[in-house]
């Protein structure tokens, strides 16, 4: 009988940190695949940023059959909740860990009463947008960024990325219940 692999979930620690990069890495050649050649070496959360989210309680990783293979961080865009990062390697794609991951913070989210986590993300990547909808996330029109959106689609331009292919998603943590 073949086992399926198993996906474990937990909050990241120090010695998850080294670990994080080179899953981001190996998720760049998927953009650069998919006609975004913007993304390759367009780095990743810093060992600093990455502790702080360690001491919040605000990063997690997936194991999948033991080994981290995934993470979420969540930061702040202003004064909301945002999912800063989401990553898994691409070999354990489609297992469930990126759900999973986003449960896990979901969770943190409702048991803090936060009430909205937003994110930014392409708009023309299957596993993108499509992804963050099914989720329960929704496009922020343009005429309804907050400031602290206009600032982050800002610096973004600033570091190469194209808007033309980017939304703000948000979802309402009071409306979908917890
Ligand atoms: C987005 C991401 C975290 C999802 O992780 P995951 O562990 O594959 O997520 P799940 O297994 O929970 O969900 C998989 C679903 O995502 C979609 N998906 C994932 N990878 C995909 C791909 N390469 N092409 C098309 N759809 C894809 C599919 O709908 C898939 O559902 P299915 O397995 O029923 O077909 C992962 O694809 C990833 O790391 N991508 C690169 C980094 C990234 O885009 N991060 C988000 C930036 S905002």
């Amino acid at each position: 009988m073949v086992s399926l692999p198993e996906v474990t979930i937990r909050l990241a620690t120090g010695v998850d940190i080294a670990r994080l990069a080179p899953i981001d890495a190996a998720t760049e050649a998927q953009f650069v695949e998919a006609g975004h050649p913007e993304f390759a070496g367009s780095g990743t959360i810093s060992d600093a940023d990455a502790a702080a989210a360690i001491e919040r309680g605000h990063l997690w990783v997936a194991e999948v059959d033991g080994e981290v293979h995934g993470w979420l961080v969540l930061t702040r865009t202003g004064d909301e909740l945002c999912v800063g990062q989401v990553a898994v390697s691409p070999e354990v794609q489609g297992l469930g860990a990126g759900t999973r991951l986003m449960d896990a913070a979901f969770e943190r989210a409702y048991r803090d009463g936060e009430p909205s986590m937003v994110l930014s993300t392409q708009s023309d990547v299957a596993w993108n947008q499509p992804w963050y909808e099914r989720l329960g996330f929704g496009v922020v029109p343009e005429a309804e960024w907050t400031p602290a959106m206009q600032a982050e689609t800002k610096a973004q331009q600033r570091e190469g990325l194209d808007w033309n292919t980017r939304v703000h998603m948000r979802i309402d943590l009071a409306e979908t219940g917890g």
